[in-house]
């Protein structure tokens, strides 16, 4: 997701040091190019042994390279970075960041950086209280740097509450939007259907599918970070939306029906990504259904058809993204559907390729609108969300 990223990971001398090597993995991992830049203290915390080997690159700490006169250029390096991030920021480093003072090379590439800055600071409990502290936090959120703030928990003193670094993984969380916000998003509002609904039987039993709920979280998570606002309607799943995704959790179709409906007007998008059920059983038993014949029939009634019902209802700029999986007939099929329900364009995917599809981390897509039909390669559902917002943003009128 980072991939052609440069990003300046400045570490100071807090305990919390020792999660800056995860945090390493975590960017490289994303694809980003990693320059770590420590301070002289924090080489009592962690090892530049361990960072370099994780970044790939060696760990700069001094202006001087050695006695040659050869330097490290903090403007080169403040020209250099997409984002500079300050994780762990003690006390100290935050307070000189809001004054401006300039005694080592990370507060001079700071002072140098044309790019954004973001700091997650680390510290004991009264000190993260202390006026001074939260001061020199503000100041610094007033000259646009974004704060990750500390989180709670039992800190290295044995105190209890808010003063620990931010894991790596909120870290990471909290720097992509910073990274990847994509103008053509901001101030869009956009709500999305994801993963299978249940239709109950009887109070134990539900009939329901094989949706994992991966590719809606995948382009839900993807346009959070691009700075869309995120409305998502979530059938039960295990997956894991971001923060910034606001999530209404829904059971049965008429749930999900009944939600996209309140939440249709104020959507610029709608993108509907749930497998929801076209029938439900016509009455629900308020007792457990007992194993009495030799046969079970089911009466079974049609279900709201969300994306059909939304498309009466589309005005002049609203844009409808559907989806369409299918086993045979597939681009007929999808066709039918992009005129029926008023799509815009749709997303087709066939459980007739390896792996695409239900619960796989992978999908091969076309993506069809009434000009044509585009095919992509298998690839990550990440991968997949990219593509799928992209096609969405060229067709869109701005
Ligand atoms: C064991 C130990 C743990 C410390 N942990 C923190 C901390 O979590 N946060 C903090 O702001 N300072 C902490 N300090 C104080 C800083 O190390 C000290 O202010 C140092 O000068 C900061 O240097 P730097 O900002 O240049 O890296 C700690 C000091 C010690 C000895």
């Amino acid at each position: 997701m980072l991939k052609g990223k440069k990003i300046i990971l400045g570490v100071t001398a807090g305990i919390a040091a020792y999660k800056s090597a995860a945090l390493v993995r975590l960017l490289v991992k994303a694809g980003a190019e990693v320059q770590v830049i420590m301070t002289e203290e924090a080489h009592q915390f962690i090892t530049p042994l361990t960072l370099s080997t994780l970044s790939k690159r060696p760990v700069l700490t001094d202006f001087a390279k050695d006695k040659t006169g050869e330097w490290n250029n903090h403007v080169d390096l403040g020209l250099w970075a997409d984002l500079l991030l300050v994780a762990p920021t003690t006390a100290n480093t935050l307070a000189k960041m809001a004054n401006g003072l300039c005694d080592n090379l990370l507060l001079a590439t700071y002072l140098s950086a044309r790019c954004p800055v973001a700091i997650a600071p680390a510290m004991d409990l009264d000190m993260y209280q202390h006026p001074s502290v939260k001061h020199n936090l503000k100041r610094l959120q007033e000259f646009g740097v974004y704060l990750v703030d500390a989180e709670e928990g039992e800190l290295a003193s044995g105190l209890v509450g808010q003063g620990r670094m931010a894991e790596p993984e909120h870290i990471l969380e909290a720097t992509l939007p910073i990274l990847l916000k994509d103008n053509r998003l901001v101030g869009k509002k956009i709500l999305i259907t994801a993963g299978p609904t249940q239709e109950a039987l009887d109070p134990v039993r539900y009939i329901t599918n094989h949706s994992s709920g991966k590719m809606g979280y995948a382009i839900a998570n993807l346009l959070a970070i691009k700075g869309a606002e995120v409305i998502m309607l979530s059938g039960v799943v295990n997956q894991k939306a971001r923060k910034d995704v606001k999530i209404l959790r829904t059971v049965s179709a008429l749930d999900m029906y009944e939600a996209a409906m309140k939440h249709y007007e104020e959507a610029n998008v709608v993108i509907l990504a749930a497998a929801v059920a076209d029938y439900r059983p016509s009455d629900v038993a308020d007792k457990k259904i007992k194993k009495d014949g030799s046969t079970f029939a089911l009466n079974m009634v049609k279900t709201y058809d969300i994306a059909a019902e939304l498309g009466k209802k589309k005005t002049n700029g609203k844009f409808h993204v559907g989806f369409a999986l299918e086993t045979n007939d597939e681009a007929a099929n999808a066709q039918k559907k992009l005129t029926n329900k008023k799509f815009d364009m749709i997303v087709l995917n066939s459980l007739q390729d390896a792996g695409a599809g239900f619960g796989h981390d992978t999908n091969k897509i076309a993506i069809i609108d009434a000009k044509g039909s585009n095919a992509f390669p298998l690839k990550s559902k990440q991968a997949v969300a990219e593509d799928i917002i992209e096609a969405m943003l060229e067709r869109m009128v701005p």
